[in-house]
């Protein structure tokens, strides 16, 4: 399995998806206050532009998109989180206006995996690069003793 850098994980109880299970559902939030480049206050800000951008290209795809207001990634610019019930979320940055594509790219991607997680093999660039943090499921967390 190939996985975000060099970490090792836990996957996920299999029983949570097979191989002909139909897609799980899967949510994009796409912060809609992030500035462009310039740091202008212009309305629409370039986050709303990129929640535009993910809306137009998940249509017909079953993948949700919710603009939020700050995803407290701030200094990585535009930001968007791709959330799946019970599977590691994904917060990434560095993304452009134009990264409706990429992200829904990656939530089809998440929506059929069989792990838990996004697969490398196929996700976008941007998703790549733009990668800040992954956030394990907490019922993945075991308890320390
Ligand atoms: S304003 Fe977009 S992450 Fe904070």
């Amino acid at each position: 399995m190939e996985l975000d850098g060099n970490l090792s994980v836990e996957t996920l109880d299999a029983s949570c998806e097979g191989e002909n299970s139909p897609a799980a559902h899967v949510t994009i939030l796409v912060c809609s206050s992030c500035r462009d480049e310039t740091g202008s206050d212009a309305h629409p800000r370039a986050g709303a532009k990129l929640a535009e951008s993910a809306r137009a290209a998940g249509e017909n795809h079953g993948i949700t998109v919710r603009s939020v207001e700050c995803l407290g990634n701030c200094k990585r610019r535009l930001s968007a989180a791709i959330l799946r019930d019970g599977s590691w979320s994904y917060v990434f940055g560095d993304l452009a206006i134009t990264s409706g594509d990429d992200l829904v790219t990656g939530a089809k991607l998440f929506a059929t995996s069989t792990d838990g997680l996004i697969p490398w093999r196929g996700r976008p660039d941007s998703l790549k690069r733009g990668l800040v943090a992954r956030i394990p499921p907490l019922d993945l967390i075991k308890e320390d003793k």
